[in-house]
């Protein structure tokens, strides 16, 4: 079945010259005025309107409002005369999906027509993916529906309910914290502890003493008895994150505790018994450290009983859509804002950028694209520039013509296409097709632009 578009122009010879144009591509439905114009959309499923600003006696912004008022409203396409191009960002603005201006090229508006479909499919898929969030591929607070997050995710499960030491490794921004909760939420004890140390951001004898606490005058500044972190944590959990950073003597006693469950406070020989879950995470490779000396291997062994490795997000790449919905829809209600689905551009250039920063990376990313954005969609634009600089993945990727982003060249129009498509072959991982479809061009006539500058 042909994808339903409505054309509307109070000139009779566009709107027979765009459906001869456009009838073998689409279903085609034509009207004169705003009247003829509602009176179809409401009884035919319309997917596309394609219309003019100026409808003689009738205002197409005045169409646009009406059409974006229906209950499955179709996406919108303003056709404006050469010059007015203000009242067609103006028309974006109200919720319209794009502009061509007139003199049409059809080549363009054709192009046009089919992102605009396929944005309309990706958004709702979008959307319906959002609502599927909160009820799938998610326990307690991780999200992800890759091969390797659903290993991570049995692997929680399962000894979440046990006290088996848990080492969690991965780089920087993979969510270790986030399962370090998760672990601690389905341990059987919710109403217990979970308590935090980061141990990179003391200095060894602080560190000793926030863990393990200290009896007053054990030190000069001793001034009172400090209970530890380790006792707080009696009962439930510890997160010790960092724990690769962890100076040697400590690393004696908190084997100790691992061993014999018991520790002394600073300045005390009183043995103390505790009960408590040890969680801990690094984002180096601990048996490096091991070998390179500066972290004891009986401790390695202690802590390493079960071990859960955070995979970089460029190698789960089937989990962005996923996370990336959850975050609009956390920020969109941090910031009162409408929940906003991503272009299929964007979305695109989510998909190939290599996230060096991992989720934490995305998640802010996101949180710039819905506060950036004052459109019905999130696109390019509104995300971060350093998306579109960086070079794209290797991994799923024709390799492109090594592509150098220069400075903006200047006002001279033919260095600015050309650096448009080098930004657009950099955004799409080289792929021609998708690089023309972020320019707004066919794949054959990008295919000639670049001829053109690489005769
Ligand atoms: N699978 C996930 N589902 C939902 N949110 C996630 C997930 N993974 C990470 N996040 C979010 O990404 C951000 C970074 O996660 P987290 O702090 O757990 O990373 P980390 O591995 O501990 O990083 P670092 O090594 O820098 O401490 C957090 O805001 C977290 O909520
Ligand atoms: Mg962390």
């Amino acid at each position: 079945m042909l994808p339903t578009l409505l054309i509307v122009d109070d000139e009779r010879a566009t709107r027979e010259g765009l459906r001869s144009a456009l009838e073998e591509e689409f279903d085609v439905y034509t009207a004169a005025g705003t009247a003829e114009a509602m009176k179809i959309l409401k009884s035919e499923p319309i997917e596309l309107l394609l219309t003019d600003l100026r409808l003689g006696a009738d205002s197409g912004m005045d169409l646009l409002a009406s059409v974006l008022a229906l209950p499955e409203p179709p996406v919108a396409i303003m056709m404006t005369a050469y010059g007015s191009v203000d009242t067609a960002v103006e028309a974006m603005r109200r919720g319209a999906w794009h502009f061509v201006t007139k003199p049409l090229n059809l080549d363009e508006v054709e192009m046009l027509l089919k992102r605009a479909l396929r944005s309309r499919s990706l958004e709702s898929e979008n959307r319906q993916l959002t609502r599927q969030v909160q009820q799938t591929h998610k326990i307690d607070r991780i999200i992800g529906k890759s091969a390797a997050m659903n290993e991570v995710s049995e692997l929680i499960q399962q000894v979440a309910p046990t006290r088996a030491t848990v080492l969690i490794e991965g780089e920087s921004g993979t969510g270790k914290e986030v399962v370090a909760h998760t672990l601690h939420h389905l341990s059987g004890r919710p109403a217990a502890k979970l308590v935090i140390v980061h141990c990179a951001a003391l200095s060894p004898q602080l560190l000793e003493s926030e863990l393990f606490g200290h009896e007053k005058g054990a030190f000069t500044g001793a001034a009172q008895r400090r209970i530890g972190r380790f006792e707080q944590a009696d009962g439930g959990s510890i997160f010790l994150d960092e724990v690769g950073e962890i100076d040697p003597s400590t690393q004696v006693k908190l084997l100790r505790i691992l061993s014999e469950r018991t520790l002394e406070r600073v300045g005390s020989n009183t043995p103390i018994k505790i009960d408590v879950r040890v969680i801990a995470a690094t984002n180096k490779s601990l048996r490096g450290l091991v070998d390179a000396g500066s972290f004891r291997e009986d401790l390695f062994f202690r802590l390493n009983v079960v071990r859960i490795h955070m995979p970089p997000l460029r190698a789960r790449r089937e989990d962005i859509v996923l996370l990336a919905n959850s975050f609009l829809e956390e920020f969109a209600k941090e910031n009162h804002r409408p929940l906003k689905p991503l272009s299929d551009a964007a979305l695109h250039l989510l998909l190939t950028y290599d996230w060096p920063g991992n989720v934490r990376e995305l998640r802010t990313v996101i949180e710039h694209g819905v506060v950036m954005s004052n459109e019905t969609v999130i696109d390019i634009r509104h995300l971060p520039q350093f998306l579109l600089a960086a070079p794209a993945s290797a991994e799923d990727s024709t390799p492109p013509a090594k592509i150098a982003l220069e400075k903006p060249p200047g006002f001279n129009l033919h260095a600015l296409e050309a650096d448009a498509i080098r930004c657009a072959l950099a955004a799409a991982g080289g792929n021609r097709t998708h690089a023309a479809e972020l320019l707004g061009l066919s794949r054959r006539t990008l295919q000639r632009k670049l001829k053109d500058l690489h005769p």
